[in-house]
């Protein structure tokens, strides 16, 4: 893992999306996107920018199940928001937390990733240590599945909701398993309550206990942390 320590959030925004540039320059097709706060300041480097996303693809890690892209909670809605909108793409994939046969959904995800390798899979990390929604107890080989979240996760994400009760209890996640398949990965993770999961990540085992520490076993992993997402590494 290369670690990239920056001043903050809008440092590591910069940077990632310079790691973005010139692997578009290099020809890449696929970008691998999160939600969530964290990467707002790449989007927003990206909306900026003069670069054309309008022949890449992007493939989206989550989606809450219940949820359809008009539903301002919905993953789907945040990246129209906060990138698609002002920055086509070619085509955007987001699961669909409305799908009547979820399973059907899942396998119709996993073959979308088969078929549009990812070049570059932009990650968060939650305080639990998940990616994407895997939480603990997640099998490090997992494909997309529908995933119950936490309480801690819950909690944390109420943020985005009127009250708790608001928050989906599920989603689509792309499995750990999946997620690794793309050919590099840049995690980025800012603030204090990141700290542990960052150094169980790095220097902990590699453990279902939590997920991201099986970005331990991918060969290209790019971690950028501000400095008290890195104070316990
Ligand atoms: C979002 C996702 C999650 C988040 C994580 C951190 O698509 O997959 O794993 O990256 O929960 O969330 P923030 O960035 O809000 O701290």
């Amino acid at each position: 893992m290369e670690i990239i320590r920056v001043k903050d959030a809008a440092a590591g925004g910069k940077r990632a999306f310079e790691i973005i540039q010139q692997a578009m320059k290099d020809g890449i097709h696929t970008l691998g996107l999160a939600t969530g706060s964290t990467p707002i300041t790449l989007y927003q480097e990206m909306i900026a920018s003069d670069l054309d996303f309008s022949e890449m693809t992007s493939i989206n890690l989550d989606e809450y199940v219940g949820l359809g892209g008009e539903d301002k909670q919905s993953y789907r809605y945040f990246m129209n928001e906060n990138l698609f909108n002002q920055k086509p793409f070619k085509e955007t994939f987001v699961p669909n937390g409305k799908a009547e046969d979820l399973a059907a959904e899942c396998k119709r995800y996993d073959d979308v990733i088969a078929t549009h390798p990812i070049d570059i899979q932009i990650l968060g990390i939650g305080r639990n240590g998940h990616i994407g929604f895997n939480e603990p107890g997640t099998p490090l080989d997992s494909q997309t599945s529908v995933v119950d979240l936490t309480e801690s996760t819950i909690e944390a994400n109420k943020r985005f909701f009127d009250k708790v009760e608001d928050v989906p209890t599920k989603a689509v996640s792309m499995g750990i398993g999946s997620i690794l398949q793309g050919k590099k990965m840049i995690l980025m993770a800012y603030g204090e309550d990141k700290a542990d999961a960052i150094a169980g990540m790095v220097n902990g085992p590699v453990t279902p206990d939590l997920p991201a520490s099986a970005l331990q076993n991918h060969a290209d992993v790019v971690v950028i942390v501000d400095d008290a997402a890195a104070s316990k590494l």
